[in-house]
């Protein structure tokens, strides 16, 4: 069989997304081999650049080690870039030109893979554009999109069905990078790889359950965009979410990606959609004692509009109404200009009945920590090494970098974009699955925006606001620790 050529055209190659991301990323899996032999790049935006200025926006982001500068050179090769508007069909026809020079010579067909790095404003002109003209003559076309997914339940099925108008849905690749990580991806495996978890699963043995997202930066500077959106949108309503299903969903019914997106349905509409009364709201404020970027509040940043009341900071109650999870509360927290870089799942197991050591028992928790320092352990009573009979309480700890050492994981980014090689859709977000992950969330967004409550100060480089401690406490979470 002959080479299929692969071609991937980055809409939006002049932006930020691209040069931070998607080329470096591309780059590190040329460099890695793990892309079709002869797969090249093409660039399209608005601003005229050569492949060299290209290259130099993006050099800073590359990480080049030392020894790879020859196969950097040739990655470049690969690349070409195109000049052009995003609402002209003639420019789209050059754009056309430009993939078929990668197809020619080939006697195999050609494959496409279009990565959205666009402003939402003109996500339907190009996608429409791309249908019109650039597809594969004879391949496939897959088509990578990036959040934002709409704003609210009718923004985003306005835009869903755009994409489902030009699109079937298995050439549709929405991203959240939040099902590339290691951990993420581990959950799965560790619930239906394991026999010990599966049965202690469910409202009988699980207290309470918290999925938890911290940062230790702000909107540095980019508050612009951020305010547009929101705490909420940015990462409760997808990253978090998606997580919520894999902790919550039932087996599926095998490893396929439909079979998994059912279930992740599946638990998503069974979903109560939460209410301000089950949520505490955040901004930072700026820490004088602080250094740099912490000295300053979200209300500091001058593209932020002044007096906005937008969230950074949210921790929301969640309730599945289904037979499994009836009366555990899910929490979800998340901020920004927090003490730490964080994102974890707790798994709070209930009191041991029956007790017999005086209340002296923790609870048990499985921890699964997303980043940083991935990590699985369970936190566990033992008795005290020694002569005396007292017990305390320690981990069965399966530390990554310990355990695998030396061991690299790839970025969430680069197993996606492998994925969509592959045509592999199984940490990809279906259409049906984003519309009930917004109508979860869209009532508390239009009830934020109408009322304007105003979010608690917190201090750069805290916790969040301690209501967010006590909203634990009245959800049968108890707070041991530092998280
Ligand atoms: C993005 C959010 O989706 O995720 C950002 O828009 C956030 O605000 C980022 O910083 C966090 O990703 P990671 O992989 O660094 O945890």
């Amino acid at each position: 069989e002959g080479k299929v050529p692969h071609v991937v055209g980055v809409m939006g190659a002049s932006g930020d997304l691209a040069k931070k991301k998607i080329y470096p990323t591309l780059w590190w899996l040329f460099r890695d081999g793990l892309l079709p032999e002869d797969t090249a790049f093409i660039g399209y935006a608005r601003s005229k650049l050569t492949v060299a200025e290209l290259r130099a926006k993006c050099d800073q982001y590359m990480k080049v080690a030392p020894g790879e500068e020859a196969k950097y050179e040739a990655f470049w090769k690969y690349n070409r870039y195109v000049a052009g508007s995003y609402d002209t069909r003639r420019d789209f026809e050059l754009l056309d030109k430009a993939f078929a020079e990668f197809h020619k010579g080939s006697s195999e067909v050609g494959n496409r893979v279009f990565y959205l790095a666009l402003p939402p404003s003109v996500f339907e002109t190009v996608t429409a554009h791309i249908k019109e003209t650039c597809m594969a003559p004879k391949g496939w076309t897959r088509i990578i999109v990036e959040k934002p997914f709409g704003k609210d339940t009718a923004s985003s099925a306005k835009l869903s069905s755009h994409l489902s108008s030009l699109f079937r849905e298995d050439q549709l690749y929405r991203i959240d990078h939040y099902l590339g990580k290691e951990m993420v991806q581990n959950l799965m495996i560790l619930r239906f790889g394991n026999s010990i978890f599966n049965p202690l699963w469910n409202h009988h043995n699980i207290a309470s359950v918290l999925i938890s997202f911290k940062e230790p930066f702000g909107t540095e500077g980019r508050g612009g965009y951020f305010d547009e959106f929101g705490i909420v949108r940015d990462v409760m309503q997808n990253h978090l979410l998606q997580i919520l299903c894999l902790v919550a969903m039932q087996k599926p019914c095998s490893t396929r990606a439909d079979d998994i997106r059912d279930e992740k349905v599946k638990v998503l509409k069974s979903i109560e959609p939460p209410t301000l009364n089950d949520v505490v709201l955040g901004q930072y404020v700026g820490d004088p004692s602080g250094s740099g970027e912490a000295k300053l509040g979200y209300l500091d940043d001058p593209t932020v509009p002044a007096g906005s009341s937008t969230p950074t900071f949210a921790s929301a109650v969640v309730h599945i109404r289904n037979e499994k999870w009836e009366g555990v509360p899910f929490i979800l927290r998340c901020g920004k200009a927090l003490n730490e870089r964080k994102a974890e799942v707790r798994i709070q197991f209930k009191d041991v009945p029956g007790d017999i050591f005086g209340g002296m028992a923790k609870r048990n928790e499985l921890v699964v920590r997303v980043q940083p320092n991935e990590a699985v352990y369970v936190k566990m009573m033992t008795k005290t090494p020694g002569m005396s009979f007292e017990m305390e309480e320690t981990e069965l700890d399966l530390t990554y970098r310990a355990r695998y050492k030396g061991v690299k994981l790839p970025d969430a980014y680069e197993r996606l974009i492998v994925d969509v090689f592959c045509g592999t859709q199984m940490h990809f977000v279906r259409t049906d699955e984003l519309a009930e992950a917004w109508r979860i969330f869209t009532p508390l967004l239009h009830e934020i925006e109408g009322k304007k409550p105003t979010p608690i100060p917190y201090k750069f480089g805290s916790r969040g606001p301690t209501e967010a401690d006590d909203l634990l406490a009245k959800n049968n979470f108890k707070y041991y620790g530092t998280y």
